[in-house]
């Protein structure tokens, strides 16, 4: 594979490493608000993120490139409240749909359509992530500051299911 694929590559495999963590910390975070259905949701989600990563890593060495693992950023701890967490996830999302779109573009005026084809599972998976985490965001706008709407959305989530590498939430 060419060299600047394969450093945008290595750079992107990184940004889904931090997704990883970022959705880990927001767990961890649910974790301590007691809201275990959000915390379930994600969990399930950083593990996709893992496996999204680990797709690049494979389609790399697959190609006969390099991977070079870099330092994952430190992501945010604190929110002040669940309906900011999905805001976070969401606008999370929207950033990297864009980097997705930035790695087809440098595939096709590469004319590396391995990567091309490859890089299109991730379209399709960032149009469902988008549209998951902004119905969630709704949903908790709507609820607004009513406990009870709040522990609802939390039972909803609990029912997320560990989806395998080629399913999406
Ligand atoms: Fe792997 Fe949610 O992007």
């Amino acid at each position: 594979m060419k060299r600047n694929i394969e450093d945008a590559f290595n750079l992107h495999l990184n940004a889904e490493f931090y997704s990883f963590y970022l959705y880990l910390s927001m767990a961890n975070y649910f974790e301590a608000q007691n809201l275990g259905g959000m915390a379930h949701w994600m969990r399930v989600q950083s593990e996709e993120e893992r496996s999204h990563a680990m797709k690049f890593v494979d389609f790399i060495n697959d190609r006969s490139g390099r991977v070079m693992l870099q330092q994952i950023d430190q992501p945010r701890t604190d929110w002040n409240s669940a309906l900011e967490v999905f805001e976070d996830a969401y606008s999370h999302e929207q950033l990297i749909s864009g980097k997705i779109d930035e790695l087809v573009e440098l595939a096709n005026q590469h004319h590396d359509h391995a990567a091309h084809q490859f890089l299109q599972w991730f379209v399709s998976e960032q149009v469902e992530e988008e549209a998951t985490s902004l119905g969630i965001v709704e949903q908790l706008r709507r609820v607004g500051d009513n406990p009870v709407g709040l522990l609802m959305i939390d039972q909803q989530l609990v029912g997320r299911a560990p989806s395998g590498d080629s399913t999406s939430a």
